[in-house]
């Protein structure tokens, strides 16, 4: 009788000290290592991204599922030759529970790898590369943003749709240019369009003028090009100063002109875009999301403070589901899997490949906003070429 008592007593403290253990896993300080660029063309875009993800934040009282976070920030100057150490020393080094990041399809794609490697949790909050919800999807990896696929496909649908024949593109030679090329020139051709040029500069360069050149010469029906950031600023502003606007229309996915009209002004006016966002969804969500980030940051946001909310969204939902144990994976995918993430940009849901299926946005340039004009592809999914899983 003594010894049962006495075994019973020792399971249970043990138990206990067990539990105690688990709790100051479960319930320590969250480390979240946010890698963004911080400088250079694309700057902007990963402040939005941190303000989206901090409002989220600061809407459930500092706490993701009951633990507070700590942010772990490296600056990746979308430079994928520093990716892999950048990403290594956050899961080696400062041995965070969850990697969120990042902007440039190239430096994400060295995240992905890392993460498929090493098992940590992987929140993509804009890069579009292909592969990372293709050949490199993982249970472990999820995008709250779009694939480069996406907003390209959709435009050369409403190209193709609107009866333009010839077009040339231009854009920065890496993932994310390629790639939106890829899907406009599927959906164009698709459609019944040809591309009749297609012209690259390396990223991140915006000496445009002989490009600039090659399209007043090759006279193309009009143009779709990929850029973003500082990039998208200059290149909407000499394609204006070269008079190429009034003679040959641009189109272009919506990140052309996002977070980009206040430097781009007139020359931006007028220019038709296809996005998962636009400045004028007028639901109640997207309403009192503008409000609270305009309020929090004295700014408009943008599709990437979008992408960054919805990312801490994500990791929200996966997180209470496990209690806050970011080692129970497996539960962590399934709840995101079965969650419709109520973002400002309307609900989605993540496709098996862990990508957004979502509707992309035709939207036009009016003043300082990227006005709806309609859907130009309904539900959007990327085709995950290559994902086994
Ligand atoms: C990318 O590199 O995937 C990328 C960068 C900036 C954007 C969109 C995509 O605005």
């Amino acid at each position: 009788m003594k010894t049962t008592l006495f075994r019973t007593t020792l399971i249970a403290a043990a138990a206990a000290v067990l539990s105690t253990a688990a709790f100051a896993q479960a319930g320590g300080k969250l480390k979240v290592g946010l890698m963004l660029p911080y400088t250079g063309t694309f700057a902007a875009l990963g402040n939005a991204i941190e303000n989206g993800f901090k409002l989220y934040l600061a809407e459930q009282g500092g706490k993701i599922a009951g633990r507070e976070v700590e942010f772990i920030k490296v600056d990746d100057e979308s430079d994928p030759s520093k990716a892999t150490d950048n990403v290594n020393k956050l899961v080696k080094r400062d041995n965070v529970d969850v990697l969120v990041g990042t902007v440039h399809s190239g430096v994400a794609m060295a995240m992905a790898k890392v993460a498929k490697e090493s098992g940590t949790l992987l929140i993509v909050p804009n890069a579009g590369a292909d592969a990372v919800t293709g050949a490199m999807c993982a249970p472990n990896i999820f995008r709250s943003s779009f694939s480069n696929w996406q907003p390209g496909y959709a435009m050369g649908e409403v190209m193709a749709k609107k009866g333009i024949k010839r077009v040339a593109t231009i854009t920065w030679k890496y993932a994310a240019g390629d790639e939106s090329v890829r899907g406009f020139k599927e959906a164009f051709e698709k459609g019944g369009g040809t591309v009749v040029k297609e012209l690259n500069l390396p990223f991140p360069n915006v000496e445009f003028q002989a490009l600039l050149t090659d399209i007043a010469a090759t006279k193309p029906d009009a143009v779709f090009t990929f850029f973003a950031g500082g990039g998208a600023v200059k290149f909407v502003k000499d394609y204006a100063a070269a008079g190429l606007k009034k003679t040959i229309p641009l189109y272009g996915s919506g990140f052309l002109t996002d977070g980009t009209l206040e430097a781009q002004g007139a020359d931006a006016e007028g220019l038709f875009t296809a996005l998962h966002y636009a400045d004028s969804l007028d639901t109640p969500k997207d309403k009192s999301f503008r409000l609270a980030y305009a309020k929090a940051y004295k700014l408009q946001p943008d599709v990437y403070a979008v992408q960054g909310y919805d990312a801490a969204q994500i990791l929200g939902i996966g997180l209470k589901a496990v209690n806050g144990d970011v080692s129970k994976k497996a539960e962590f995918a399934r709840a995101v899997e079965a969650a419709k993430i109520d973002s400002p940009r309307g609900a989605f849901s993540l496709s098996k490949a862990h990508n957004p299926v979502q509707d992309i946005y035709l939207r036009q340039v009016n003043g300082k906003e990227n006005k709806l004009v309609g859907i130009a592809s309904k539900s959007l999914t990327d085709p995950a070429r290559g994902c086994k899983m």
